[in-house]
């Protein structure tokens, strides 16, 4: 009997709107290593409202939040790519979780296989942030890779304006990549 197999999809959520952001090149990046084995797509979380429940009803629910947990809906794994903000994630990431977790009984994160990469330019690569965004995480019932951790730091020697261009950092995403590709395929098979 022939089987057949359907590629997996694999988002994108870039914890950063800015236009030369250090994070989309990383995200940039992890998605060429991904590409061979599954499809990836990028998560637009630049125009949501910020989350309020009082807009959660039939005929008010803004329509990027519908778009956005359609979108969510549709993956099968999810990698978040944040900045640092005052030790821990930027306020559109969060905004991000919250509109798709919501309306109660209705989490679109749940179940997924998930991953996270702190960027920044200091020393510490944002290990404040990707430790809130994995207690968030977890909360919402994202089934989150542990080893290998990743704390990118001294991100602005590491870039040009195409993208990452150190290669030690290119050799780590490969490795995050991998092991995030046997973390997705490892769930499946469970
Ligand atoms: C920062 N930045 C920062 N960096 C860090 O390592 N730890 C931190 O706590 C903070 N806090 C912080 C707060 C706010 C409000 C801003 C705007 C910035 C610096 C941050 O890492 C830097 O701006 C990066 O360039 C942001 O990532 P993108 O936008 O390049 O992806």
């Amino acid at each position: 009997m022939e089987t057949q197999t359907t590629t997996k999809t694999i988002g994108l959520v870039v914890g950063s709107l800015r236009h030369d952001s250090f994070c989309k090149k990383v995200a940039n990046y992890l998605a060429g290593a991904l590409k061979g084995q599954f499809d990836v797509t990028i998560v637009d979380i630049s125009d949501l409202p910020l989350y309020n429940e009082d807009l959660d009803h039939e005929g008010s629910v803004p329509s990027s939040w519908a778009r956005l947990r359609h979108d969510v809906a549709a993956l099968d794994a999810v990698i978040f790519v944040t900045p640092e903000y005052n030790r821990s994630m930027p306020a559109v990431v969060k905004n991000a979780m919250d509109v798709a977790s919501r309306p109660y009984g209705a989490n679109v994160w749940s179940g997924k296989p998930g991953a996270v990469v702190s960027v920044s330019p200091g020393a510490i690569g944002g290990f404040g942030a990707n430790h809130h965004l994995r207690q968030v995480a977890t909360f919402l019932n994202i089934y989150m890779m542990q080893q290998p951790e990743a704390y990118i730091g001294g991100i602005g020697g590491a870039v040009d304006a195409n993208g990452v261009t150190d290669e030690r950092i290119q050799g780590f995403l490969q490795q995050i990549a991998k092991a995030f590709t046997d973390w997705v395929n490892r769930l499946a098979d469970a």
